[in-house]
């Protein structure tokens, strides 16, 4: 098969779609793969790091979407991109339609196979495309917490670790998930004095077993919130209920019972947010101050750290690309049930139930299109 991957065109999007180790793995089974000249360069991938691993590299997005049977990237396709994609073609990235119509109209009316990374299942009923995003996010979050507790960035000017005689910054991490577990690893390893709150029993239970050591769990009731944060120097928003905005889960009004010059980190921004104060950011301009309270709420946190988000990325999305380009998308759905999960729009049919009940179109069923 020929796989092509474009240098990502949205703006501040510095990850790219295929590693050079990934491109050698593809051309090691025989298929060929092209890569537009420097798609790699945001995240440190130089056009010679793609040829030693035997992809061509050409000048222009155009010859890439002429080329390939399918093209690898990260962000859904913008609408010049979209302009470029055929009948027959398979889209493996990022897409997010359900709150898209533009580009759920655009990939319809292309004919092209369209599999979404965040849709993507695996047998543990997570998301293994969205994981990697929420690892790195969730390990970014006290690293940029801590750097916002500076004094002169705004912050109480506390330590995270502390010093010998003084103690360590207390840091709450509200929800236990992917991001809320390596948030409070990396806090924890830092030195802090971290506290997890979920609502989930069986997930409380299983931070405890593995981490019980390293930070304390408590169960998450607003009144559990409420004392918690007056106490706390950071205090990190990673709640996430499937398919609705994040909860508010720390209001205007309680801001005023934290300490001067405390944290909020609210890596749920890109779920609208789970502290009442929390309005999106940018990595150009990523904190801001209410009622004496410091704010980090940069929707695409990923993009700051591109290197690592783009090999974390690679590493999840490979083998799925690896079973697509190998054996059809078609056999390979037919033989994954979790890559099926992913089948968004196929042949001007929308496949994806979620998609279709929020922007009112009509929706034929996954297994009927890969049975057919
Ligand atoms: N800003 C960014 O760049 C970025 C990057 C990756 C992920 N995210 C976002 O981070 C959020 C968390 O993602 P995740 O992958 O960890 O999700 P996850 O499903 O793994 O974890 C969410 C956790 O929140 C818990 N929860 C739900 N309601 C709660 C409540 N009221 N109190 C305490 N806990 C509660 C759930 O039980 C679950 O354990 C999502 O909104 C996701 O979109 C943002």
């Amino acid at each position: 098969m020929k796989i092509g991957c474009p240098k990502e065109i949205k703006p501040q999007e510095f990850r790219v779609g295929m590693t050079p180790n990934a491109a050698q793995e593809a051309v090691a089974r025989g298929h060929e793969v092209i890569i537009e000249t420097n798609a790699g360069m945001g995240s440190g991938f130089d056009n010679d790091s793609y040829v030693a691993a035997g992809a061509r590299i050409v000048d222009t997005a155009e010859e890439v979407f002429a080329t390939a049977d399918m093209i690898v990237k990260v962000k859904e396709p913008q609408a010049v991109e979209r302009k470029m994609l055929r009948e027959g073609q398979l889209l493996f990235t990022y897409l997010h339609l359900a709150p898209d119509p533009d580009q759920t109209h655009d990939l319809l009316a292309s004919g092209c196979t369209a599999i979404a990374y965040e849709t993507v299942t695996d047998r543990n009923g997570g998301l293994p495309l969205l994981a990697p995003m929420s690892e790195v996010a969730g390990r970014l979050a006290p690293q940029v917490g801590s750097w916002t507790l500076q004094k002169a960035n705004g912050g109480r000017g506390v330590l995270m670790g502390g010093v010998p005689g003084v103690g360590p910054a207390k840091v709450i991490v509200i929800g236990g998930g992917v991001v809320g577990t390596h948030a409070a690893k990396i806090a924890a390893g830092m030195g802090a004095d971290v506290t997890v709150l979920d609502r989930s029993l069986p997930r409380l239970r299983y931070l405890d077993d593995v981490f019980g050591g390293t930070f304390k769990s408590q169960y998450s009731t607003a009144g559990a919130t409420a004392e918690l944060i007056q106490e706390a120097d950071m205090v990190i928003g990673a709640v996430l209920i499937p398919g609705a905005a994040a909860p508010k889960l720390i209001s205007r009004a309680q801001l005023s019972t934290m300490k001067p010059g405390a944290v909020l980190v609210d890596v749920a921004i890109d779920q609208g947010g789970c502290f009442e104060t929390s309005k999106a950011t940018t990595h150009a301009d990523p904190i801001y101050e209410v009622d004496g309270v410091m704010h980090y709420c940069v929707a695409n946190m990923p993009g700051a750290v591109a290197r690592t988000s783009t090999i974390a990325l690679g590493n999840a999305t490979m083998p799925f690309l690896l079973a697509l380009a190998g054996k059809g998308w078609k056999k390979a759905c037919q033989d994954d049930p979790h890559l099926l999960a992913g089948l968004n729009v196929h042949a001007g049919q929308l496949t994806y139930e979620a998609v279709g009940t929020a922007l009112g179109l009509d929706v034929v069923s996954p297994e009927a299109i890969v049975n057919a």
